[in-house]
């Protein structure tokens, strides 16, 4: 990458992450970082954020890329508290498993926040967790076709995220609870394409060889927008439209999703922000300073972008922030 191009990224992260507030300063301080590893758009986007705001706030940040495997995140952060760090950042991969090496982080004194998935242990372990409300998207998404159906039947295949993963479950449940009073909506078939572009068009093909070439799919709901991308394409190869033969509806916001609906070949997504070092960090200062304990889960927002809400724009918006 040509220093330009990075300038010119630094310069839009850093516009489009200034919320009014003053990042606060942590210069000096080390932070470990388990990330999964790079399985989508977001995911990647997440990574060069957490890397602009540990530069901007002065942190020397420890990354390691997980490559979607649980037993090297607890390596990694085994390896952050023998290190003594001052904090741990995790985007925990799966939602069980946690307890024992949080427990080490918390006897060390090493403070632990969670990245954007939660995990099954005891909420003392960690000191926060920045994520959105995952039911919140799923239902978000699952109002979206109810209200677009308008009691019309119809079929919905479902691409599930990562197995035992917190947004995988959460996503699910969120949009069968919207659909529940919708008998016309039923979920025909349900599989993960783990959060990748390319298991999303392997799972689509699938289920349309399954479902009458495709004929007899409405909707395809994807539990992250990179699914969805391999999805459109599965149904182009199968020779039906992306959007209007097949409503596609999906959680994230990243830029090509954007391009998919200002093509009319997707409908609607969620949106996920990348930033969850920002508040995270903000957290984390406050506690280092002086002991200042914060709100235990801080929420990011969940809104719904469809071609109403100029695509090309969101696309434009979005398109340097490490996507
Ligand atoms: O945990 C957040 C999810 O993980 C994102 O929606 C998905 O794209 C990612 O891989």
């Amino acid at each position: 990458m040509s220093i330009i191009t990075k300038l010119a990224i630094a310069a839009s992260l850093a516009t489009a992450l200034s919320s009014g507030a003053m990042a606060q300063d942590l210069t000096g301080k080390v932070v470990g970082f388990s990330q999964i590893g790079s399985e989508s758009g977001w995911r990647a986007a997440e990574t060069s954020v957490t890397r602009q705001q540990a530069e901007e706030r002065g942190v020397d940040l420890k990354f390691a890329d997980a490559q979607q495997k649980q037993e090297n995140q607890i390596k990694a952060i085994r390896g952050f508290i023998a290190q003594g760090v001052d904090a741990i950042l995790v985007a925990p991969v799966v939602a069980t498993g946690w307890e024992d090496v949080l427990t080490e982080a918390k006897e060390a004194e090493i403070p632990v926040v969670l990245l954007d998935r939660g995990v099954d242990a005891p909420e003392d372990l960690y000191l926060a967790s920045v994520a959105s409300d995952q039911v919140v998207e799923g239902r978000v998404a699952g109002q979206w076709l109810v209200d677009t159906v308008a009691g019309a039947d119809c079929k919905v295949v479902e691409l599930q995220g990562t197995v035992g993963s917190t947004p995988a479950i959460n996503r699910k449940q969120g949009f069968e609870e919207a659909i529940a009073g919708a008998s016309n909506i039923t979920i025909a078939r349900s599989q993960t394409g783990d959060f990748t572009r390319s298991k999303g068009k392997e799972v689509m093909e699938g289920f349309i060889k399954a479902e009458n070439g495709g004929a007899d799919i409405c909707a395809v709901y994807a539990h992250n927008d990179d699914m969805a991308v391999g999805a459109i394409q599965a149904i182009k190869d199968a020779g039906l439209k992306p959007g209007t033969d097949i409503l596609v509806v999906s959680i994230d916001a990243v830029p090509d999703i954007f391009t998919a609906i200002a093509a009319g070949e997707a409908n609607a997504t969620v949106e996920l922000t990348p930033n969850m070092a920002g508040p995270a960090f903000d957290v984390l200062a406050a506690y280092l300073a002086d002991g200042t304990e914060p709100e235990k889960f801080i929420i990011t927002e969940s809104k719904l972008y469809t071609s109403a809400d100029d695509p090309q724009g969101e696309y434009d918006r979005r398109k340097d922030l490490g996507y």
